[in-house]
Order: C-alpha cells, then sequence, then structure tokens
C-alpha cells in the first residue's frame, strides 16, 4: 500500500557515496575516542550477538534462512549499503540513548546524507537551487540560543533536505551537486531566516539488500518529508535534528523511526504566492 514501482535514490549510487564518507569519519562532530575498552566491547557485542541467537532459538531459524541472511548481509556491503541500513534501524535507539543525558532543543537521528563542504551563507540565506527549482517555496526561520536563554550570536545553520521529487543532492544524479544544502551563519541577535523549496516525502532505495529487505517483511519503506539541520555555535553541543510537517501521510509510520511529535511543523502561507513559512527556534546546551 505504501509502497511505489519508483525509489527516490538508487541504492548503488546512494550507497557507495555514503559508505565513503562514514568511511572517513567525516562526521566527527560526533565521534569520540578511538580506544576499544576489553570489558565494554564483552558486554556490549556480547549482548548484541545474544540478541540474535537469541531471535534464532525463539523464532526457530533454518539453515535455509541463515544461508539467505549471509548473502543479505554480503550484499550489504557489496553495495555499500552499511550507512544507510544502520542509519534507517539502528541509529534512532542511540539517539534515544544520547538525548537521555542532553538538555536543550529535541534532536534526532542524522542520517546517511549529511555532506561536508557546502555553501556557507549568512542570514537571511537562500540555498542553493536550481532556476526553475521546483516545490513549494519556504521560509524557515528562528533564533538560536543556549539554554539560558542568551542568544548565540554566529550559531551556524546547516541544512540540507530533498528537493520536491524527493531527491538528495550528492546522492541522487538528477539534482546538481549542493542543490538545497547550505551552512548559514545567524546575525548578531542569533537569529537566522532561510529561503528554500519544501522537501518531498523519500523513500529509502528499493532496489538495494536495505529496501528488499523492508518490502519482504511488507514495511513501508517512506520517510515522512523532512529537513535536517545541525545547528553548532562555539562552546556548545552540536543539534543534530529534522523538522516535519503536520499531515505528512507517512509521520508515525517513519521507516527510520526519526519522527518525533516536538519536531512537526505547521508551515502557513505567508501571502507572496504559494510561500509558506515556519518559525522554530533552537537552544544549544552549553559543552560540559
Ligand atoms: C535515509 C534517508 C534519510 O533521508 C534519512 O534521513 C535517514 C536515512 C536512508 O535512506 O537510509
Ligand atoms: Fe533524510
Amino acid at each position: 500500500m505504501t509502497t511505489t514501482e519508483q525509489s527516490t535514490t538508487d541504492a548503488a549510487t546512494a550507497g557507495s557515496h555514503a559508505t565513503e564518507i562514514a568511511r572517513s569519519g567525516a562526521a566527527t562532530f560526533r565521534t569520540g575516542g578511538g580506544s576499544v575498552d576489553q570489558q565494554r566491547a564483552a558486554s556490549v557485542i556480547g549482548a548484541a550477538l545474544e540478541g540474535i541467537r537469541s531471535a534464532i532459538r525463539e523464532q526457530k531459524v533454518t539453515y535455509e534462512e541463515f544461508d539467505a541472511f549471509k548473502r543479505w548481509l554480503i550484499a550489504v556491503s557489496d553495495t555499500g549499503e552499511w550507512p544507510l541500513f544502520l542509519d534507517v534501524y539502528l541509529e534512532f535507539e542511540v539517539e534515544k540513548v544520547a538525548a537521555e543525558t542532553q538538555d536543550g532543543s529535541v534532536g534526532t537521528i542524522l542520517g546517511p546524507f549529511w555532506l561536508d563542504g557546502q555553501a556557507q551563507l549568512s542570514s537571511p540565506a537562500t540555498l542553493p537551487m536550481r532556476d526553475d527549482e521546483p516545490g513549494t517555496p519556504m521560509i524557515l526561520a528562528g533564533q538560536v540560543t543556549a539554554t539560558d536563554g542568551t542568544p548565540l550570536a554566529g550559531a551556524k545553520v546547516d541544512i540540507w533536505h530533498t528537493d520536491d521529487e524527493g531527491w538528495y543532492s550528492g546522492f541522487a544524479s538528477k539534482p546538481p551537486a549542493g542543490n538545497l544544502r547550505g551552512v548559514v551563519t545567524c546575525d548578531d541577535q542569533g537569529r537566522y531566516e532561510i529561503h528554500t523549496r519544501k522537501p518531498a516525502p523519500y523513500t529509502i532505495p528499493l532496489d538495494g539488500p536495505t529496501g528488499q529487505m523492508t518490502l519482504a517483511a511488507g514495511w513501508s519503506p517512506w520517510r515522512p518529508a523532512h529537513i535536517h539541520l545541525l545547528v553548532t555555535a562555539p562552546g556548545h553541543r552540536t543539534l543534530t535534528t529534522q523538522l516535519f510537517f503536520t499531515g505528512d501521510p507517512y509521520l508515525g509510520n517513519d521507516v527510520a523511526s526519526a519522527d518525533k511529535p516536538e519536531l512537526t511543523l505547521d508551515p502557513q502561507r505567508t501571502g507572496n504566492g504559494d510561500e509558506i513559512r515556519s518559525d522554530r527556534d533552537f537552544v544549544l546546551e552549553p559543552e560540559a
């Protein structure tokens, strides 16, 4: 019911690029040290393996299914889909654990499609887009403050989202490089205003092993339309979040389980053609 013939990203293109980025560790704003504590390794890996072994026992998994699992794991590697699979099916739990000890605005998963080195813009900013960029013109605006209410002058809002057809630049061949991506520096009151196009719902690539597994289980491969944001300010913890849209048919049934009620926008018409606008403030926690 919720599947389509057409996927908005093809597995091989998206997967290989996302793998390169994950391997490079470009998302260093989240990575910690590289040391491995033996007790911690035994405890985390032991629990993960026991989870799988217990599924085998409970479900009476057959050799045929075990062999299919091996072939599937190999296909995930071959197509470069590990970042995609992990970000869709596991990242939201890691994010929930992280959120237990975090203050400030509600966050959610990063996902596999963040890119470094995008256009550096000053607020008010228009994201790079094609002359005839399709979709509803949208303004997202607000203020970045610290948890004590201090406006964070010079905070940065790194934003990326799909186009009106659900394609991400840098991962699908259709949009040009850098389309609908940018890093916007806020004004001296921490205020930002970003002009873009409303994104569209997105299906994970259906031609790769992650999509095939999803369809095999009869699950929806859709993500509700969303805008990704990394909000940064010196001396403050980076906020990784996404914003969704009220009325989206896939809210509450996000394949990546990343939607949260606090993250839903209800944009209003501005009166300028069919342009819409949402205001959203962000609160960052001082770094410990
Ligand atoms: C995937 C896509 C997203 O847009 C996202 O935010 C998370 C995961 C994916 O295709 O894996
Ligand atoms: Fe996304």
